[in-house]
This record gives structure tokens, C-alpha cells and sequence, in this order.
């Protein structure tokens, strides 16, 4: 089959190399799922289980991409609960051999299945960003409605979906972000956008959550404006400076297919809308994730067009 192979760590994403791997084989519990459409989120050559097993023992050159929508081609021992032939989309082990590939072998509990209805391009671009944002929200922020929010990254792949699912949750959303992103942070449903460059963050005032995603000083002086009893939740990284009255979580996402229902489903009814930015081919996947201008939304490669 082919896949695209990373096997240093330094060379980054322009160390992408399109090549022939023979075919995984399915093990107790899993499934091989046909990509039709993988996501890629650009940090994850920076995360350690990219380059290593859970024995951390090298295993380059090893597949990146952890999110894709295919069609179920075999079942491993007891595998239950998903059939060959089946539509799905879901989140893959970040150890293992991932996404960027024709086939992947992946374990049933981290698929959910896709809709007829749902293209493979957006179902790939659901996984990260919209568990991410789903957990982030309602199980480590707990968040309530009539709250208030503030998102760093709003118009980003993961703030574009906080942003949307706080608004239906009933929260004040506070976007913020790069000053050309002002529009699509609004668009995406955001009351109010901080542009970080020019607007003074403190007067933003107090608010219960705090959604990072870009961290560093961004998150340090986000701690200042949390309320008593609210909650600084991180995806890059536990907080430099946490809170003086309220909690500081910082978290990876993790496959749950009931939460994948909840966010394919409002997607086909209008409620959740996708930020798909480029989308190529496989032959084309080293390129297209080695950009030439600032990258918008989410990269989705159609691996089988
Ligand atoms: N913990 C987890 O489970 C988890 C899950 C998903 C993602 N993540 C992490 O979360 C982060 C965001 O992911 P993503 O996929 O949403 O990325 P993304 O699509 O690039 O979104 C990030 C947004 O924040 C903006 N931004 C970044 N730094 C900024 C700054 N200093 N000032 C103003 N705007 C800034 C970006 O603009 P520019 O593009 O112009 O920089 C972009 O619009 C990444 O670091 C990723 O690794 C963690």
C-alpha cells in the first residue's frame, strides 16, 4: 500500500516521505479500515508516541495521521460491534501506525459509524477537533449554560468547534486570535473577538472558562481572568501559571464514539459546521502539509479520491 513515513524527528514535516508498506494486519479486537480521508494535526511530530512504542522503543519509520473516515475491509480476532463494509470515522492509536496510509488496522472501540450521508473528507476532520473540543468543554470545563467562555485559537480547527458547541450550549463566547481571523472567529459563532496582537487581553474582564489553545504567555495571563470556582483548560500543556481561585487542566483528547454520534449528528442536522481548510491527494499529502502560506482550518487528504 502506499503511506507516508516519518523517520526523524528534526526534519519535521518537510521530512515526509510517500512510500510502499505492505498492507497491517488486524490483531485481537481490531478492524482494517480502507482511509478514504485522514486528518493530520501538524504538532503531533513533536509528541513522542509519534516516534516511539509504549516501551519507548523507537519504531520508525513510523505512519503519521491519527483521524480518518473509510470502510471497514476485515475484522481481527473477536471483534465485535462493527462489520466489513461498514462507513466510519474515528480517532487511531497515537502508537501505532497511523491514518496517512491506504489501510489502517485500528481497534473497533475508537471507530464510530459514518453516516451515508457524511462525506469522508469531513468525517476525517471530525475526530481531533471536535472530541477535543466536546471533552474539553463539557467534561474537563463543566461547563454550564449561561457562562461565559473565552477561546484562544477561536477560527483554529479545534477553537472553530468550542466556539460553535458553547454557543448551542448557551455560553457568552469570547474569541480570540490573529486579527485576520476576526471574521471567521464571528462567523463561527463567537459574541466578541480579542485580536491578540493589537486588543489588551486583560480587558476581557473575568469568565468561568478559559479554552487554550495556543498556550505560553497567551495561557499565563489567561490564568488572571478565571472567576472564582472556573476552570483553565489546556490542550497545549499543563498551565505556567495556574489560577489563584479556580482549576487548571490540561488533557489529551480520547476516542469515545458516543461522542462521535453527538458531533456527526449535529453536523447533518446544520448545528456544527467543519473547518476544512486544504484538501489533496495522497501523491500530493507532502506538499499540501508543507505549506508555502499560513495554513487555514483543518488539511484533509483524500487518500482514495
Ligand atoms: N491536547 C489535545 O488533545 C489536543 C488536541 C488537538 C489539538 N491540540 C493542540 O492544540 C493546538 C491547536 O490545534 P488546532 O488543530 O486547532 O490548530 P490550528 O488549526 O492551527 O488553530 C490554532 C489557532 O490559533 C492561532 N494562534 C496560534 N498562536 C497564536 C498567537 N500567538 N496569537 C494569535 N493566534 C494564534 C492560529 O493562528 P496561526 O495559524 O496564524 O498561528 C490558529 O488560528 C495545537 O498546539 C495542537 O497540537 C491538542
Amino acid at each position: 500500500m502506499k503511506a507516508i513515513v516519518v523517520t526523524e524527528q528534526a526534519a519535521g514535516t518537510a521530512g515526509m516521505r510517500l512510500v510502499k508498506r505492505p498492507e497491517p494486519q488486524a490483531a485481537i479486537n481490531d478492524v482494517i479500515v480502507q482511509v478514504h480521508a485522514s486528518g493530520f494535526v501538524p504538532t503531533e511530530l513533536e509528541w513522542p508516541s509519534t516516534w516511539t512504542d509504549r516501551l519507548d522503543r523507537n519504531r520508525t519509520p513510523s505512519i503519521p495521521g491519527h483521524e480518518l473516515a473509510g470502510v471497514v475491509t476485515a475484522l481481527g480476532y473477536g471483534t465485535t460491534g462493527l462489520s466489513v463494509g461498514q462507513r466510519v470515522f474515528g480517532l487511531a492509536d497515537w502508537y501505532r501506525d497511523g491514518t496517512l496510509a491506504e489501510y489502517v488496522a485500528m481497534e473497533a472501540r475508537n471507530l464510530a459509524p459514518l453516516p451515508g450521508d457524511v462525506d469522508f473528507t469531513v468525517g476525517a476532520s471530525l475526530p481531533i477537533s471536535g472530541l477535543t473540543a466536546w471533552q474539553g468543554l463539557f467534561q474537563h470545563g463543566r461547563l454550564q449554560a449561561g457562562q461565559s467562555v473565552l477561546v484562544h485559537g477561536a477560527a483554529g480547527a479545534v477553537g472553530s468547534m468550542v466556539t460553535q458547541l458553547a454557543r448551542e450550549f448557551g455560553a457568552y463566547v469570547i474569541g480570540t486570535g490573529r486579527a485576520a481571523d476576526r471574521q471567521a472567529a464571528l462567523d463561527f459563532g463567537a459574541n466578541e473577538f480579542v485580536d491578540l496582537g493589537n486588543d489588551a487581553l486583560e480587558d476581557v474582564g473575568g469568565v468561568d472558562l478559559v479554552f487554550d489553545g495556543i498556550g505560553g504567555d497567551i495561557g499565563k495571563r489567561s490564568a488572571g481572568l478565571i472567576r472564582a470556582g472556573g476552570r483553565l483548560v489546556s490542550i497545549v500543556g499543563p498551565a505556567e501559571a495556574p489560577p489563584a481561585h479556580g482549576l487548571a487542566i490540561d488533557f489529551v483528547v480520547e476516542s469515545d464514539p458516543a461522542q462521535l454520534n453527538e458531533i456527526v449528528r449535529r453536523v447533518r442536522d446544520g448545528r456544527l459546521r467543519t473547518n476544512i481548510g486544504n484538501v489533496s491527494t495522497l501523491d500530493e499529502a507532502v506538499a499540501t502539509l508543507n505549506p508555502k502560506q499560513r495554513r487555514k482550518g483543518k488539511t484533509i487528504i483524500r487518500i482514495r479520491p
